[in-house]
């Protein structure tokens, strides 16, 4: 072969390696990974002379990273600092510089470069917000050996794939207070995401308080609502974190809270507005006709946007069946003078008087996806929540969105209440396979991922955040092609034990339920059973709506139980590898997880038993059975067609629902007794 083409196949597939998933992320738990990082043959010791400074115009931003980022190295390596503030007028051993601090918007740049050598780091960025996005990746790479914490020598530049990172949280369906809410920006900054969306109403509450219309905090929230100083003092908390804050006053629909406080709004006459105790889709709708409605959202909007300095502001719009529309003859007669043949026209005419306010008030309206209708104005933003549209696939909405003109942001296949594992979520990938031209492309701003709150309290509520949604902010910086997720669940390992440091409650709280499950005893047993068992997925554990009410009990076992159940997981790998390759190595891997199962219900039996606990009896009496079972065959002890079929019998026990939880290792099971079926003599 020609010398010239073999040099070019040469450099061709060096650069399609190293667009593959970097091997350093094997060696780094970094998350986001970054767009290009390279390792030095450095390392800078962390020793109580290391010291920070800042070089460039005055960010409070930065400062105040600059601070946390000392406490929490202090406190990761136990190194006592001799400077626990950045220095003044004197340069440190990390060293940051920025061009220009920005004022937060959807344009801001977030790259930054991070070089660490033996005696120096610098982080350089064009913002003050890249430095904050470089502090975090340093933080992520402190390491160590057995004498010292260190970091290694690296450069990296990095900069994010999307604008538009986002989590939204109900406050709604489950109130959750000012202390909450920061940890999980916290968390979020941490992960680089930059938007957090605040559900501030919904059927089930309204969270916002306001002086003009006081009814709504005092008929429409239990007393659960935020103060407008406990508002302004999150979004400076989320600008410090170079987080934008977009406030989501759900309306037509979703707006029982709202007509409790302010039934005269509503569509339907004589209708006995309360304050939702369910979940679901509800009828209650504001009335689009009256210019009363116009006059109370235009007053509520202008009171509250001084609120929340972004320009972007969401109004819902989901989910307005129309049903009282349809019962109101007043309505309909309306529809008919301005010519609006549908439900869906009308919900356009009061979108579009919804704008026309929020431009005046320097906003711009953001709706999920029922607002994209053909009258829409493409100044409208399109938040693409559902699966199916116009023949494309999941998250349809979103490209025709951005096809049509809109800005769109994605959060189809980040539902993270619908208990899916992380793997469906970080496979999401927002643009798919579709060729889209660099304009259609620039309007598709990013994801968010949503915390629905019908199923949780303050108390779970970050063991259904995190750590998935880490996953999910890598899918929103990180390159497309960065992608492997036994990589990444790697990585997710780490990163979520430290979000721990941020007083974050996803691991810890399991304990803490189970020990009130139990009235503090011995709780081994049953975290045993919320490894291998996960709460039902997709709205399952909550039938039509109707079995929980807001008020309802969430610290149930249930609610110890996480996705992407530990111990099942790892068992379904060894299961999969041992009957791939039968050797001794696999089989034992797979024997030592059976073991421990066998022996856990002689541990659970021993728990002086209340109604929560023996709810779990079955579950913990069938594991045992047939884990003890399926050892014994494995092992050639008893291959007798008996034992299979009790084994069998068991394991269809186990496929039942527990305290609405399912078992998550049962085809794992299953496969091993097809295995031993084939495989094992039986008499
Ligand atoms: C939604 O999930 N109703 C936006």
């Amino acid at each position: 072969m020609n010398q010239i083409i073999l040099y070019i196949l040469l450099v061709l597939g060096i650069s399609q390696m190293t667009m593959a998933q970097n091997p350093l992320s094997n060696k780094y738990d970094l998350m986001p990974w970054p767009k290009e990082i390279k390792e030095k043959p450095a390392k800078f010791l962390i020793n109580s002379d290391v010291t920070i400074s800042i070089h460039s115009e005055h960010s409070e931003r930065v400062r105040n990273a600059a601070v946390n980022f000392i406490r929490r190295l202090s406190a990761r390596t136990g190194v006592f600092f001799n400077e626990g503030f950045p220095l003044e007028n004197k340069k440190g051993t990390i060293q940051i510089s920025y061009d220009e601090v920005v004022t937060l918007n959807l344009k801001a740049d977030e790259s930054y470069t991070l070089n660490t050598n033996d005696s120096l780091i610098e982080i350089k960025a064009q913002t003050d917000l890249g430095a904050l996005r470089g502090l975090q990746t340093l933080l992520q790479l402190t390491d160590h050996n057995s004498s010292t914490y260190f970091f290694p020598g690296i450069s990296i530049f990095d900069a994010p794939r999307f604008v538009w990172r986002g989590l939204m949280i109900d406050v709604s369906r489950h109130f959750h207070p000012v202390n909450v809410i920061k940890r999980n920006l916290d968390a979020m900054a941490s992960m680089k995401m930059n938007v957090f969306h605040w559900h501030l109403t919904d059927d089930q509450g309204f969270r916002i308080e306001s002086k003009a219309y006081p009814k709504l905090q005092e008929l429409a929230s239990d007393g659960l609502f935020y103060t407008q100083e406990q508002i302004k003092e999150v979004v400076t908390y989320a600008d410090h974190l170079g987080i934008r804050v977009i406030p989501e006053i759900d309306v037509p629909g979703h707006a029982s809270a709202i007509l409790t406080a302010y039934p005269e709004l509503g569509s339907k006459a004589d209708y006995h507005y309360a304050i939702e105790r369910f979940s679901g889709v509800f009828d209650p709708t504001l009335n689009p006709t009256l210019d009363t409605t116009y006059v109370f959202l235009e007053t509520l909007f202008a009171e509250i946007t001084p609120l929340f300095p972004d320009k972007y502001f969401h109004i819902g719009g989901d989910e307005n069946e129309g049903k009282h529309w349809n019962e109101n003859q007043e309505i309909q007669k309306f529809k008919k003078k301005h010519k609006l043949k549908t439900n869906h026209d009308l919900q356009t005419y009061f979108n579009i008087k919804l704008e026309k306010i929020l431009n005046k008030l320097g906003k711009k309206l953001m709706g999920w996806d029922e607002i994209m209708t053909p009258d829409m104005p493409t100044s409208a933003v399109i938040h693409s929540w559902r699966g199916e549209n116009e023949g494309l696939p999941n998250g349809g909405s979103l490209i025709a969105a951005a096809k049509k003109g809109y800005q769109t942001v994605l959060s189809n296949g980040y539902y993270i209440d619908r208990m899916l594992s992380v793997e469906h979520h970080y496979s999401n990938d927002p643009i798919k396979n579709i060729e889209l031209t660099p304009e259609e492309r620039s309007r598709i701003l990013g994801g968010e991922a949503t915390m629905w709150s019908e199923l949780v309290t303050s108390q779970t509520i970050d063991s259904r955040i995190w750590p998935r949604t880490a996953a999910i902010a890598e899918r929103f910086w990180s390159s497309k092609d960065v992608n492997d997720v036994e990589n990444m669940r790697k990585r997710l390992k780490t990163v979520s034990f430290r979000l721990e440091e941020l007083e974050l409650t996803h691991i810890k709280n399991k304990a803490v339920i189970l020990r009130g499950m139990t009235n503090n005893q011995d709780i081994s047993s049953l975290e045993t059973l919320t490894n291998i068992c996960e709460p039902l997925k997709v709205y399952a554990r909550n039938k039509d709506g109707v079995e929980y009410k807001t008020y309802s009990p969430f610290n149930l076992f249930a609610d110890a139980c996480i996705v992407d159940a530990p111990d099942a997981l790892i068992f379904n790998q060894h299961v999969t590898a041992f009957i791939k390759t039968p050797n001794n190595n696999n089989q034992t891997a797979v024997l030592n997880c059976l073991y421990k199962w066998a022996a856990n219900d002689a541990q659970f039996s021993k728990l002086r038993m209340n109604p929560k606990i023996s709810a779990l009896n079955t579950l913990s009496k069938s594991l045992s059975n047939a884990s003890k079972g399926l050892s014994e065959v494995l092992q050639n002890e008893d291959i007798s067609e008996t034992t299979i079929d009790q084994i069998q019998s068991n394991i269809d026990i186990l496929s039942q629902e527990f305290m609405d939880t399912e078992v998550v290792i049962i085809d794992a099971l299953n496969k091993l007794v097809s295995y031993c079926k084939t495989n094992l003599k039986t008499n």
